[in-house]
């Protein structure tokens, strides 16, 4: 365990150097407090920022995983932010220390493939660069697509003109008055084995790319997308909790969530993602049916029926007792 690592898995890091670029994203270099070096990452891991004391959010290390001296992040200040990317563009300057978890991979890449075609749409390019590092520096095939509207939103198109890969990058404006620079149903190579295609950035976005590359014949274990920003229905008929150690009870109305109508009545669960993606929230239930979700218990898991995300998931029946 590295030395100023608390014992929850977080740590302090300090804000060495915060860039502004254009499409309201700021990037944070993230280094040691006293120099030291950083936990290891791979390709496509993310780290947990801490927001306030119940909030955090997941941000892709989009820098060279071979270099241990900084973790870099970016931030896109979303216009429907519910506190966390707004009060980190507003709150943290250069200087600022921050609480952070160590890194954690759930899109990590396949080193052995033949080919790797990663498209990053927007700030979905984060975790691309760290994978194109990562592919690069082991002398692998592959091609990155950087799916932007315009220069105007176009962050990153210095860090990848001045990449070690430069010669590798595709970058593609899609203006919505015209036909798509990078159109999935024309552009992707033909599929041959051993090609694996990584995708990241809006929900419609990796729908349109990774459905056409189903649909051209790419193997559904080859395809593999980033789920930060999943849109999760919320509504629902209302039901009530059981927090059985606290022995509170409260209601979860329509639109409502379990985290927020809990934290209502006093009864705080850490949530980071907040739409069924980070396992953060997952909590154990002891009586009730689950509706689940969420994006992260496997189909063996829902279907036991003993945890669930309160986050997103709901319950079935009138009725749910948590272990909380
Ligand atoms: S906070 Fe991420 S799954 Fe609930």
């Amino acid at each position: 365990m590295v030395a100023f690592m608390s014992v929850k898995g977080e740590f302090s890091v300090l804000v060495a150097e915060r860039v502004d670029l254009p499409g309201d994203i700021m990037t944070l270099s993230l280094t040691a407090p006293e120099g030291q070096t950083l936990p290891p990452f791979s390709a496509g891991a993310h780290v947990d920022v801490r927001v306030n004391s119940t909030v955090t959010r997941q941000y892709s290390l989009h820098g060279d995983p071979a270099d241990p001296r900084a973790y870099q992040i970016a931030i896109l200040k979303d216009p429907a932010s519910r506190g966390g990317s707004a009060a980190l563009h507003d709150g943290v300057r250069t200087g600022t220390a921050l609480r952070i978890g160590a890194p954690r991979n759930h899109f990590p890449l396949a080193m052995d493939a033949n080919f790797s075609l990663l498209v990053g749409g927007g700030i979905g390019i984060t975790p691309m660069i760290a994978m194109a590092h990562a592919l690069h520096a082991a002398g692998r095939d592959f091609r990155l697509h950087y799916c932007v509207t315009g220069p105007e939103k176009a962050a990153f198109t210095d860090v990848l003109s001045a990449a070690s890969f430069a010669d590798k990058v595709v970058i593609n404006y899609d203006r919505s008055d015209a036909a798509p620079a990078f159109d999935p149903t024309r552009d992707l190579p033909a599929a041959t084995d051993g090609m694996h295609i990584y995708c990241c950035g809006p929900t419609g976005f990796m729908d349109w790319i990774l459905g056409a590359a189903e649909a051209q014949g790419h193997a559904k274990h080859c395809l593999h997308r980033e789920d930060f920003g999943a849109e999760v229905d919320q509504s629902g008929t209302a039901f009530t909790v059981e927090a059985q150690r606290s022995g509170k009870m409260v209601e979860v109305v329509d639109g409502d969530t379990i985290a927020k109508a809990l934290a209502r009545i006093g009864i705080t669960v850490d949530v980071s993602c907040e739409e069924g993606v980070c396992g953060t929230c997952l909590t154990d239930v002891i009586a009730g049916e689950i509706d689940h979700r969420d994006q992260y218990l496997t189909d063996e898991e829902k279907a036991e029926g003993t945890m669930m995300l309160v986050c997103c998931s709901r319950a079935r029946s009138p009725r749910l007792v948590l272990d909380l």
